[in-house]
């Protein structure tokens, strides 16, 4: 599942703080608060059918990832919308396309740390690609990291934030044992999430997920749980221990990036029969069907 460069998106046109720039003319400053400390706050949304699906939700996680932050200038969710419209005007996009936002604390006035820096204001920066689910839908292949996952105590992981070190060491180890990505604990032992995703196993007929202690509050994770009342499939959000992943019948990962996408194998172990499994399989049909009456046209 190594993405690959999408020749469509060569003649990109990206918006930086309302500019809309070619992407090879799209630049920050060495002084934006992203270079000088991952000082951001970003969200992955996905286009279908020329809608954003739950556009109010991922605004919703940026203004509260911003606020815990202390930005001091949060644009309103209309300024925001209508940036990313233009954005997709210029790019004459319409379906298949993954839009990374990005919400910088700003330019500083030299470099360092301190927000007291900042005094040009946050920075917006818009950026549409084609891409279509990057994760292959079936017998994805996990490992273990040795990186475990913050809890609130620590620092909070449901601050949606640029800082991603966490998660690329855990993803150096999987390329390095040849898996797709890395399975997450938190600093207890518990299953936290992958890398990128959050997960779901089937464990003795049951769907259990883990809480959002040590990871984001997800939105495709989110949305499944919406499903499993709607559709009146019993999901227990708790504690998932490594003996409970490695004897589950399922196991599968959610995520904007990928939707949804079922796991063969955990640190060698074959997950039920490596297969995508029965509960996963009518998960990404009614997934499907909910994606589409629940977009925002822009
Ligand atoms: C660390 C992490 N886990 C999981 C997810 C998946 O969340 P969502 O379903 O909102 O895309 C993301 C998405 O940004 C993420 O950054």
């Amino acid at each position: 599942m190594l993405q690959k460069y999408d020749q469509r998106n060569a003649d990109l046109i990206v918006n930086i703080g309302g500019e809309l720039l070619h992407r090879d003319q799209a630049r920050i400053s060495p002084f934006d608060s992203l270079v000088q400390g991952g000082d951001g706050v970003w969200e992955g949304l996905r286009l279908y059918d020329g809608q954003i699906f739950r556009l109010d939700a991922h605004l919703a996680r940026l203004r509260s990832s911003a606020k815990a932050l202390a930005f001091s200038d949060i644009p309103t969710d209309a300024e925001i919308t209508e940036q990313i419209s233009q954005t997709l005007e210029a790019n004459q996009m319409q379906d298949g396309v993954h839009i990374r936002l990005t919400l910088s604390r700003g330019e500083k006035i030299t470099s360092g740390m301190d927000p007291r820096l900042n005094a040009k204001g946050s920075l917006l920066i818009v950026l549409a690609e084609h891409k279509p689910p990057v994760y292959d839908k079936v017998g994805l292949k996990l490992i273990t990291s040795s990186v475990r996952r913050f809890r609130p105590d620590t620092l909070d992981p449901n601050i949606h934030h640029n800082n991603l070190v966490q998660s690329i060491m855990a993803k150096v180890q999987a390329n390095a044992a040849g898996a797709d990505d890395a399975l997450m604990l938190d600093t207890l032992g518990f299953v936290a999430e992958t890398n990128a995703t959050h997960v779901f196993i089937v464990d003795g007929g049951v769907l259990r997920t883990p809480t959002t202690r040590a990871c984001p509050e997800g939105i495709t994770r989110d949305t499944i749980l919406n499903i499993c009342a709607d559709n009146k499939i019993a999901c227990e959000v708790g504690d998932i221990s490594l003996t409970a992943v490695y004897r589950a019948d399922e196991m599968f990962c959610t995520g904007t990036m990928g939707e949804i996408a079922a796991i063969g194998e955990v640190d060698g172990r074959i997950i039920g029969d490596g297969n995508c499994g029965d509960v996963a399989l009518r998960l990404s049909m009614l997934f499907r069907d909910f994606v589409a009456k629940n977009g925002t046209r822009v």
